[in-house]
């Protein structure tokens, strides 16, 4: 089977308001929406964003939700690829457009690169739709820019065990960490300086604090971004902003 056409959408971080008209009009019209989940008991949070455009549509849509668990053991992910496959491919019989969604944008962190080689021999071609990053809707809602003028930016996805994560760290002005976790080291560092933690940024449950490093204690949930600014003197400190 080919599919003639597939679309790496970036939906935003979790509000449908903050997906592109572009996201938008593919999602109306593609003949298969899949849509990564992390375990089987979960739905897709991108799929949840997407939600309503999905009731909207007229057309026929055939939704497959493969599951990619978060987990360095090969043989697990051999499996769960494979799967994923005869999902993909079994829904996407007789299909010519379908499109990955991903939370935020695909350029970052996202298994859409992975999907596009795991599948590159049945897709003819491939576009792909940026989205809002977490860490733009983060800095949008706390009204906090991460850099102006000559400062660097660094993210930081995980710093157990990555030595050069440190050296970003101390060289960087500003920092973003994905899924904070481990970050006793970086507490260490900056415990001091003032950061925002944006948690399920775009859900209905966002929350958005601000603080000192070690004032802020809810960190460790997956879905949420922290920025450190280390410069930043106009943070208020641990007022909950939203
Ligand atoms: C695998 S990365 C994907 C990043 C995504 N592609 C992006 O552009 O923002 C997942 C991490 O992004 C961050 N993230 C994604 N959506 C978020 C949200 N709605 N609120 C806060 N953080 C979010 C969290 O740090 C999460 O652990």
């Amino acid at each position: 089977m080919k599919i003639h056409k597939l679309y790496g959408i970036g939906v935003g971080p979790g509000d449908p308001e903050l997906l592109t008209l572009k996201a938008y009009k593919t999602l109306k019209g593609v003949d298969v929406i899949v849509a990564p989940k992390s375990r089987e008991d979960k739905k897709s949070l991108a799929l949840l964003t997407i939600e309503e455009i999905i009731k909207e549509r007229e057309s026929e849509l055939r939704v497959v939700e493969p599951v990619f668990p978060m987990t360095k053991d090969s043989a697990k992910l051999d499996f769960y690829w494979k799967k994923a496959r005869e999902e993909v491919l079994g829904k996407g019989v007789g299909c010519e457009t379908m499109a990955f969604v991903t939370l935020g944008d695909p350029s970052m962190y996202s298994t859409f690169y992975r999907f596009l080689e795991f599948f590159k021999d049945v897709v003819d071609e491939v576009e792909v739709v940026p989205g809002v990053t977490s860490f733009s809707a983060c800095s949008s809602i706390a009204k906090v820019p991460i850099a102006e003028g000559n400062e660097i930016v660094s993210i930081v996805p995980d710093v157990k065990g990555n030595e050069n994560a440190v050296h970003v760290i101390q060289n960087s002005d500003s920092l973003i960490f994905l899924k904070p976790k481990n970050i006793e080291k970086i507490e260490d560092m900056l415990s001091n300086k003032k950061a925002i933690l944006g948690v399920k940024v775009g859900f209905k449950d966002q929350e958005m604090l601000t603080g000192t490093l070690s004032e802020i204690k809810e960190k460790t949930h997956y879905l949420a971004t922290l920025i450190v600014k280390k410069g930043k003197k106009s943070l208020e400190v641990k007022r909950r902003i939203l």
